[in-house]
Formats: C-alpha cells, sequence, structure tokens
C-alpha cells in the first residue's frame, strides 16, 4: 500500500521529496489541502478537525501509514489523534519528533529520562499555531535538560513562500531571525520547524550567525521513514506517485514548479 503524506499546502513537498530520493521504489500518495491552508494562523479545534479530514483523506486513497509533513498539525493534533481518534491499524506520523530526537542523539522510541545532551540553547522557527502549541519545547524537555528554546513565530512567512513571494520571503526571514537574536544572539542550533521553510534555508543561513547548526527536516524525517518501514515491512510496496490537491489542481501543479522545479500533475481529492 502507498505511503500518504500530508501538508496543508505544499510545504510537505520538500520532505516527500526527500523521501522519493531514499526510497525510490516506494508508492506515495501526497495530500496538500490547499483550499484550507495556511494552518498556522488557525485554532487548534480547527487544526485538529482538518488534520483528521486529511489524514482519513489518504486512508480513502489506501493509505495504512501517513506522515504528517506539516509540524503545525504534528504540533497542535498529533497527539490528540492518535489517542482519540486513530482506529483499526492505521499509522500516522508525524514530523516533530525525528527532529528532536536528531537533536537530544537518540533513537527512535528511547523513552529513557532526560540526559545532559551538550545542548544548551536552541532556535525555533515556526507557524504562530506551532509556537503556540509549546510542543516542541514539551517533547524536548522528555528528553534533554538544561536546553533553553526560544522560539519565534515567523507571521506569513509560509503563506509568502506559498504565494512564491521571494522577496517578501526574504525579508520576513531576516525580520524574525534578528527579531529572535535580540533574545539569543548565539544559538547553537536552528531548527526550521515548518516545512515550508527549507525553501529559504539559504536566507536563514545568511540571516543566521556563522557556526549556527540547522536541522534539515526533509532529511531527517526521509531518514526516519526509511527506518520505520525497515522495522514495518507491511507498510511498503513498489508503485508511482500520486499528487491529491482540496485545491484547484492546476494551480496547485503550477506552484509546485517553484518547490520543485517542475509542475507536478495534481488532481481534485
Ligand atoms: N507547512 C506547514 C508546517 O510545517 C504549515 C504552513 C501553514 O499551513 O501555515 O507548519
Amino acid at each position: 500500500m502507498a505511503v500518504g503524506v500530508f501538508d496543508s499546502g505544499l510545504g510537505g513537498l520538500t520532505v516527500l521529496h526527500a523521501a522519493m530520493e531514499k526510497l525510490p521504489q516506494q508508492a506515495f500518495v501526497y495530500y496538500g489541502d490547499n483550499a484550507n491552508a495556511p494552518y498556522g494562523s488557525k485554532t487548534p479545534e480547527e487544526v485538529y478537525d482538518l488534520t483528521c479530514a486529511g489524514a482519513q483523506r489518504l486512508f480513502d486513497a489506501g493509505c495504512d501509514l501517513v506522515i504528517i509533513a506539516c509540524n503545525t498539525a504534528s504540533a497542535v493534533a498529533l497527539h490528540d489523534l492518535q489517542v482519540n481518534w486513530l482506529k483499526d491499524d492505521k499509522r500516522v506520523l508525524g514530523v516533530f519528533v525525528p527532529m528532536i530526537e536528531e537533536l537530544t542523539s537518540r533513537n527512535w522510541g528511547d523513552n529513557s529520562p532526560p540526559t545532559h545532551t551538550g545542548l544548551h540553547d536552541v532556535a525555533l522557527f515556526a507557524t504562530p499555531a506551532t509556537v503556540a502549541s509549546g510542543a516542541f519545547e514539551r517533547e524536548l524537555k522528555f528528553r534533554a535538560r538544561d536546553v533553553e528554546v526560544v522560539a519565534q513565530a515567523c507571521v506569513g512567512l509560509a503563506a509568502a513562500i506559498e504565494e512564491g513571494d521571494t522577496v517578501g520571503a526574504e525579508a520576513l526571514v531576516y525580520a524574525h531571525v534578528a527579531t529572535l537574536l535580540q533574545d539569543l544572539p548565539k544559538p547553537q542550533a536552528a531548527v526550521l520547524g515548518c516545512t515550508h521553510y527549507p525553501l529559504v534555508e539559504d536566507k536563514f543561513r545568511a540571516a543566521l550567525p556563522d557556526g549556527t547548526r540547522i536541522l534539515s527536516q526533509p532529511d531527517i524525517v526521509s531518514d526516519s521513514l526509511v527506518d520505520y518501514l525497515e522495522r514495518h515491512p507491511r507498510f511498503k510496496e513498489s508503485g508511482g506517485i500520486t499528487y491529491l490537491t482540496s485545491g484547484n489542481p492546476v494551480e496547485t501543479g503550477r506552484s509546485a514548479e517553484m518547490f520543485l522545479g517542475k509542475s507536478l500533475p495534481f488532481v481534485s481529492a
């Protein structure tokens, strides 16, 4: 069966394409909820309902394993969705915990008490909803002691990227980084906690102090998917890629071009 990949819009394509490189035979179904993007400015209840609907759409498309390739949905909705909503033998994985496991050098599912990891301060750049959820700090504290997280809600950035507004997106990166550096002048690591932000990673790199480690979410999440499929081979299946959208398929396919350098054959979900 195909692996489902869900995002509010096009940002999850950064994760899908890293996964396709590492798993060239695997069948995937991508679903972008473009009609309802962006999620980052919505209430937790709205994000929860939309995330359940998105996962259900991918289950209906025949996927038993769904990656929520959206930090906002992972941070705000994933825990409740797994505990209160998920049924049968379906599985839903997020993009947040693999980043934190990488930051704290933990293996998957290592639930031992928090340790000193050498990590002392981390900058988080994410959507307003992700920052408000406090999920990143919470998950990090389960694993690492004495880490300070300074989080910057990057208002407007995912939308500017989604719209292809490169000048606006660059200006927003510089403004948000400058605001964060006032509180944390030399972050040890920076987490780009939104699947849209790898598209402007070079701008973050230029705006952050030299030597700041920037975590690459597409790489980390796709590595953890490879590992997960090794441990759960029932989710593996060879096949092609299907692109679904709740928005206008022609416009969505065209907008995908700026993400991946080629337009994609989106169809209506
Ligand atoms: N790409 C999504 C994320 O990772 C959200 C962007 C949005 O819909 O606001 O957070």
